[in-house]
């Protein structure tokens, strides 16, 4: 009978899951749904016309190189102008794009007067943005009772108050036009809690509040997309680039970051997603992807479960490894 019911649950579990058609991607050998039977990227993906936010490393760099392959064109943002200038050269190296089809705007998401500027000068190149991808951001490492209020305002002013700005822009011109789609790098920490990253998951949490609600208020617009990504850990320059104590302190223990998810698989479950048209993809590894769901079916066991990996995330910080070094492995 026990077996029959947890049977029974099991089953429920997996096709509600089929039935909402998320995405949850364990990791580099697991097919999605989305992958075997969905739209492909590169039949949906190719001239259209990709913005880019913080296309200058990890993610957004990986994604841009995705998008050439596939022949999107682009526009790379992000401060640093030089190394959008490195992206843009191997981005023609790997693809068939030309030097007008990727144009380099650089911007800063806490300037938020630049934004429709910038905005204008992407219309003015390429007539339209098909997609918008809010990647731009930055993560915290450190305790709350050590850090600054500062610290919190300037996370709060890039990863939400920037991101929301751009898309303010971006979004009046989609709605002339009655289609467009709003893609935004969120986290796992925009579902669940984190110590050692309060006001990161504060920031992403507010995005995801601010795109599900934002998501409803267009739907007038059926062909406007609203569509956040959660990925868990994955490789790329985010440790090297987190908030600190105080908003000037760099982080000096980065860690290896080989166990995290790789920014190619990472770009690539974002791809199959926003053609997909899916509102939310978790994007991660275990064990995070679990706590996803216990967070959002039994937040009880998830508040539990946390309270032990978070210590032991604090722990790994603080003897100089990685916060997300693997949990169920000793650290030496
Ligand atoms: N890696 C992960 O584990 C992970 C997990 C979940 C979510 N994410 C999210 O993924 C996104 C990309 O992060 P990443 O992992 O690829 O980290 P990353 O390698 O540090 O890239 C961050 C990008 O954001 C840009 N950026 C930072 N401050 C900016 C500002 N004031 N204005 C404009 N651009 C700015 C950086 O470019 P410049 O310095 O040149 O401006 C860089 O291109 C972030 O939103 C992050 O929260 C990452």
């Amino acid at each position: 009978m026990l077996l029959l019911l947890l049977g029974g649950a099991v089953a429920l579990f997996a096709l509600v899951q089929l039935i909402r058609l998320e995405l949850r991607a364990e990791g580099d050998l697991t097919l999605t749904w989305q992958e075997w039977w969905g739209k492909k990227p590169e039949n949906e993906l190719p001239g259209k016309v990709v913005w880019v936010t913080g296309a200058s490393s990890g993610i957004g760099e990986e994604l841009s190189y995705q998008l050439a392959k596939i022949g999107s064109l682009l526009v790379l943002s992000a401060r640093r102008e030089n190394e959008l200038e490195r992206v843009k050269k191997r981005c023609l190296e790997i693809s068939q794009l030309s030097d007008k089809d990727i144009l380099i705007v650089p911007l800063d998401l806490t300037k938020r007067s630049s934004h429709e500027p910038a905005t204008n000068t992407v219309l003015q190149h390429f007539g339209r943005i098909d997609i918008l991808v809010n990647n731009g951001g930055r993560s915290q490492r450190s305790l709350f009772v050590d850090t600054s209020i500062d610290v919190y305002s300037a996370i709060m002013e890039l990863n939400y108050l920037g991101t929301i700005s751009l898309t303010k822009c971006v979004l009046n011109h989609m709605i002339e036009r009655k289609q467009g789609k709003i893609v935004t790098i969120s986290s796992v920490m925009g579902i669940m809690g984190a110590p050692l990253a309060t006001g990161y998951c504060a920031s992403k949490h507010a995005l995801q509040g601010f795109f599900n609600s934002l998501r409803p208020e267009l739907t007038e617009y059926p062909e406007i997309k609203v569509i956040n990504i959660c990925p868990g850990p994955v490789q790329s320059q985010i440790i090297q680039n987190v908030f600190t104590e105080e908003v000037s302190k760099v982080n000096a223990t980065v860690g290896d970051q080989t166990h995290k998810m790789s920014t190619e698989r990472c770009a690539q479950l974002t791809l199959v997603s926003l053609v997909n048209n899916l509102n939310e993809a978790w994007v991660s590894d275990q064990p995070y992807l679990t706590v996803c769901y216990l967070w959002q079916y039994a937040p009880t066991w998830a508040w539990w479960l946390l309270n032990r990996m978070g210590k032991r995330r604090i722990q790994n910080f603080k003897s100089g490894v990685d916060a997300d070094v693997a949990y169920f492995k000793k650290t030496s």
